[in-house]
C-alpha cells in the first residue's frame, strides 16, 4: 500500500518490517535481552489515563514551541539512530528532506550512515539540527569529528549519549550472524557507506565521568551540550548541577536496546517531580523510547517533558516508503497530538500538565 493510506506506527512498522533486508529489520527491532524494557516503554504511556475537560474553545490548536530556544513546529523530533541507509538509500539525508517540510527537529547520530555535512546540505532556512556524540577512546577522533560539527551552523546543539558505555546484548542482532558497526561514516574509509561486520561499539570509551568528560567537552566545542540516556532522578539532579553548559537532558533508555527492565521515561519523570522538581526549570527536559502515538506525545508534556524524540518511527518510515514514508511518519504523529490536546481541551502545549492526567496504575508498576 502507498504510505498515505497508512494510519498509524503499527502500520508503519508493518510495511517497513515487509520492505527491509532482514539484516535491517533485525537492527532497528532489536532491544536488550528479553526486550522488557522495549516493551514496557509503550505500555507505560497505556497505563496513564487522560482526563479531558469540556466545555472549552479548540477551534485553535497550535503545537509550536522552541527546543533549546529554536523555533519547531512540534515538540516532537527525530532522535539520533544510527544507520538509516540499511532502511532506504536516502537515509539520514531523507530523513533531513521530511523533517525540513515539517519545521521538526533531528537529531543526526554520531553512527549516521552519511556524514553530517552530507546530511544538512539541504536544510531550508531555520532548519535545525543536533548532532550526537558517543565519545571514541581514541579522544583526537571524536575531536576531529566535533571540530567539523562546530563548522555547520544548523547544528546547534551536541547531544551526549551516556546509557550505553558497552552495548547491551542484543540478540535479534547476534541471531543475523552480521552485527552492525555502530562506527561512524565521518571515519569510515568509504565515507558515506554503511560499515557492516565489525565488532559493535569497538572504539567507544566506557571510561566517562561526570567532571573529566564535561571539562575535555567544554574545551572543544561551545555548543550546548543534551546528556541523553538520563533514567534516575539522581542523575537528573546531577545534570542540573552542570547547567552553565548542559542545557538539557534526554530521559531515554535507548530504546530498551541496553540495559534490559531499566525504567521507561515517564517512570523517571514521575520519580524527578518528586524528588527533584526543580530540575524542570534549569534544564529542558527531553524523553524518548516507545512513544507511538499522539496521547503519549501529550502525556509526557503533562508529566513535565518539553521535547518527545522518536527512535524507530522514522527509520521504519524510511523504510516504509523513503521521504514520504518519513513525512507520513511525522504527519500521522503530529495529526494525533493536535486531536488529544482538543478533545483534552487545550489550544496551546503550556497548558498541558498534571492536571490532564491520572497516574495512579502508573504508579503502581
Ligand atoms: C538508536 N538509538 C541511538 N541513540 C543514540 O544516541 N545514538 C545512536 O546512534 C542510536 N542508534 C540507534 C539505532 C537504532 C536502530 C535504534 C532503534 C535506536 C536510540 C534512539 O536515539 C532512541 O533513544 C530510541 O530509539 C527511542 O526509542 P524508540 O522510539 O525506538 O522506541
Amino acid at each position: 500500500p502507498p504510505v498515505q493510506s497508512l494510519l498509524n506506527m503499527d502500520e508503519i512498522e508493518e510495511l517497513a518490517t515487509k520492505k527491509a533486508s532482514k539484516k535491517a529489520w533485525a537492527y532497528y527491532y532489536s532491544a536488550a535481552d528479553d526486550k522488557i524494557t522495549k516493551r514496557f516503554n509503550t505500555e507505560a504511556f497505556r497505563s496513564i489515563l487522560l482526563r479531558p475537560r469540556v466545555f472549552i474553545d479548540c477551534t485553535e490548536c497550535s503545537l509550536e514551541t522552541t527546543l533549546l530556544g529554536n523555533q519547531v513546529s512540534m515538540p516532537i523530533y527525530v532522535a539520533p539512530a544510527a544507520q538509516a541507509r540499511l532502511g532506504h538509500p536516502s537515509g539520514e539525508a531523507g530523513i533531513a528532506e521530511a523533517c525540513g517540510g515539517f519545521g521538526a527537529l533531528q537529531i543526526i547520530s554520531n553512527s549516521a550512515s552519511m556524514t553530517p555535512e552530507q546530511i544538512v546540505a539541504n536544510a531550508v532556512p531555520g532548519q535545525t539540527f543536533g548532532w550526537q556524540l558517543y565519545v571514541q577512546d581514541d579522544r583526537t577522533k571524536s575531536e576531529k569529528m566535533i571540530a567539523r560539527v562546530n563548522k555547520l551552523s544548523a547544528i546547534k546543539f551536541l547531544v551526549l549519549t551516556l546509557d550505553t558505555p558497552v552495548m547491551g546484548k542484543r540478540e535479534d542482532d547476534q541471531r543475523g550472524g552480521n552485527v552492525i558497526n555502530e562506527l561512524t561514516a565521518m571515519e569510515s574509509p568509504e565515507g558515506s557507506e554503511p560499515v557492516p561486520e565489525k565488532q559493535v561499539f569497538a572504539g567507544f570509551d566506557p571510561s566517562l565521568t561526570w567532571t573529566e568528560t564535561l571539562a575535555w567537552l567544554a574545551k572543544h566545542t561551545s555548543l550546548p551540550v543534551v546528556l541523553k540516556g538520563i533514567q534516575t532522578h539522581e542523575d537528573a539532579y546531577i545534570a542540573a548541577l552542570h547547567n552553565s553548559q548542559v542545557k538539557g537532558i534526554v530521559l531515554s533508555n535507548h530504546g530498551g536496546r541496553s540495559l534490559d527492565t531499566a525504567p521507561p521515561a515517564v517512570h523517571t519523570l514521575l520519580e524527578m517531580r518528586k524528588y527533584c522538581p526543580e530540575v524542570f526549570d534549569k534544564v529542558e527536559v527531553w524523553i524518548d523510547g516507545g512513544v507511538r502515538r499522539g496521547t503519549d506525545v501529550v502525556k509526557a508534556l503533562c508529566l513535565g517533558a518539553r521535547g518527545v524524540g522518536l527512535g524507530r518511527p522514522p527509520l521504519w518510515g524510511l523504510a516504509a516508503g523513503g521521504v514520504d514514508g518519513v513525512k507520513r511518519t511525522l504527519q500521522i504523529l503530529a495529526d494525533e497530538t493536535k486531536t488529544c490536546m482538543r478533545l483534552l481541551g487545550v489550544q496551546r502545549l503550556d497548558q498541558l500538565g498534571m492536571q490532564h492526567i491520572n497516574t495512579r496504575l502508573l504508579e503502581q508498576q
